[in-house]
C-alpha cells in the first residue's frame, strides 16, 4: 500500500506543537527584515546548517535566539497561519498547540500582542480547529510563572489549558505545583513535558503534583514498569515526538524508537511534530518515518492517529465526529 497516501489521508489531531517552533527559516528572514533585527546567520541554509543538536538545551538556545525576530501581532498572525496552513496540508484536523508567552514578554512584547497574533492566525486557516495551550517556562522561578499566569487571566475563555516546557533536568514538576493548581481551580486543562530527558520521577510528579490530564513526551516512563502500568491503567495520553526524539538525542536511531513498544505496553501514545521548523518534519513526516524505522502496520497507523483524538481536549461528541 501507498504508505504516504494513507498517513496523509487519516485525520490526524496535533496535540504537541510548539508554535514558536513552527518559524521556518524563510519567514525568520522576512521578520527580521520587516522588524530590523540582527539574526546571526548569513543565509536560509546557514540557519539550516546550525540546525544540529546534542541535547535539548542546545536546541533550546537556538530556539529561543530564533524566536526573537517575532515582534507585532501580525508577525504572530503569520507564524500560526503558516502553521496551519501546513498541518492542514498533512491531513490534521484539530491541533492543540502550545505558546511560550514568557519568550515574549520578557523581551518587552505584550502578552495582548501575542496572543491575539496568534488567534487570529488560528482562525485564519478554515478545516482545522484549534486550541491554545500557554506553557511556562521551567527554567524561570515559579514568580514569573504566576506573573504570567495574572496576564492569562482575562482570556483565559480563548485558553485550553496550560504546559510546562523548557529545560528539563535540574527543574522538576514540583517547582510548578501551585501554579498548576491555580490552574486548574479556574478550570484549565494541564500538561507537561515530562520523562523527555527527565527521569521517570518527574513523570510522577506531574502526575502527582501537577494532576496533568497529558504527559508531554513520557519517553523516559519505560524505565519504570510500574509507571508504565499506572500511565496504562489510567489511560494516559503521551504525546511522542519521534524526530524531535531523534534531533534531540533522546533516541540514538529512529530505529530504536519505542513507539510500537509503547502501544504494545497499552499506552495511549501519539505522534506529533514538537518544533517542526528545526527538527525537519511536521506530523505526517513523523509518521512516516516513525513507521519505516520501525516497520509500522495499518493498525498501528490507525491506532496512533485515533488516540490523537481520544486524547485531545475536544468534547466526547468532537471526538465521536472524527473517529
Ligand atoms: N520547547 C520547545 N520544544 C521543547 C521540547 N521538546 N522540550 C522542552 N521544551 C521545549
Ligand atoms: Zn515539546
Amino acid at each position: 500500500f501507498n504508505l504516504d497516501q494513507f498517513i496523509g489521508g487519516i485525520p490526524k489531531a496535533e496535540l504537541h506543537l510548539h508554535i514558536e517552533g513552527s518559524l521556518e527559516p524563510e519567514l525568520m528572514f522576512e521578520l527580521a527584515r520587516r522588524n530590523k533585527v540582527a539574526i546571526p546567520f548569513a543565509s536560509v541554509e546557514d540557519v539550516r546548517a546550525a540546525y544540529r543538536f546534542s541535547n535539548l538545551q542546545d536546541f533550546l538556545d537556538i530556539y529561543y535566539a530564533g524566536a526573537q525576530v517575532l515582534q507585532t501581532e501580525q508577525d504572530f498572525h503569520d507564524l500560526a497561519a503558516a502553521y496551519f496552513a501546513r498541518a492542514r496540508s498533512d491531513g490534521v484536523r484539530h491541533a492543540e498547540i502550545f505558546f511560550d508567552p514568557q519568550t515574549h514578554t520578557d523581551r518587552g512584547i505584550p502578552f495582548d500582542v501575542v496572543i491575539e497574533g496568534l488567534l487570529s492566525g488560528m482562525a485564519a486557516v478554515e478545516g482545522v480547529s484549534s486550541k491554545l495551550i500557554l506553557s511556562f517556562l521551567r527554567h524561570l522561578d515559579e514568580e514569573a510563572a504566576f506573573a504570567t499566569w495574572g496576564q492569562a487571566e482575562k482570556w483565559l475563555d480563548r485558553i485550553a489549558g496550560v504546559g510546562l516546557d523548557s529545560s528539563e533536568l535540574g527543574h522538576p514538576p514540583s517547582k510548578f505545583a501551585r501554579v498548576f493548581a491555580a490552574a486548574g481551580e479556574a478550570g484549565l486543562k494541564r500538561v507537561a513535558h515530562a520523562g523527555e530527558e527527565g527521569p521517570p520521577a518527574y513523570v510522577y510528579e506531574a502526575l502527582d503534583l501537577l494532576h496533568v490530564d497529558r504527559i508531554d513526551h513520557g519517553n523516559r516512563a519505560l524505565e519504570d514498569p510500574a509507571l508504565v502500568e499506572r500511565l496504562a491503567q489510567s489511560g494516559m495520553t503521551l504525546t511522542v515526538c519521534p524526530l524531535s526524539n531523534l534531533k534531540l538525542c533522546v533516541v540514538g536511531d529512529l530505529a530504536d524508537h519505542p513507539i510500537d513498544r509503547m502501544l504494545d505496553l497499552g499506552l495511549n501514545a501519539t505522534v506529533n511534530s514538537d518544533d517542526p521548523a528545526y527538527f525537519g518534519g511536521y506530523v505526517a513526516e513523523n509518521y512516516r518515518a516513525v513507521a519505516i524505522a520501525r516497520n509500522l502496520g495499518k493498525a498501528q497507523i490507525v491506532q496512533l492517529a485515533r488516540n490523537s483524538f481520544t486524547g485531545s481536549f475536544l468534547s466526547e461528541a468532537e471526538i465521536a465526529a472524527h473517529l
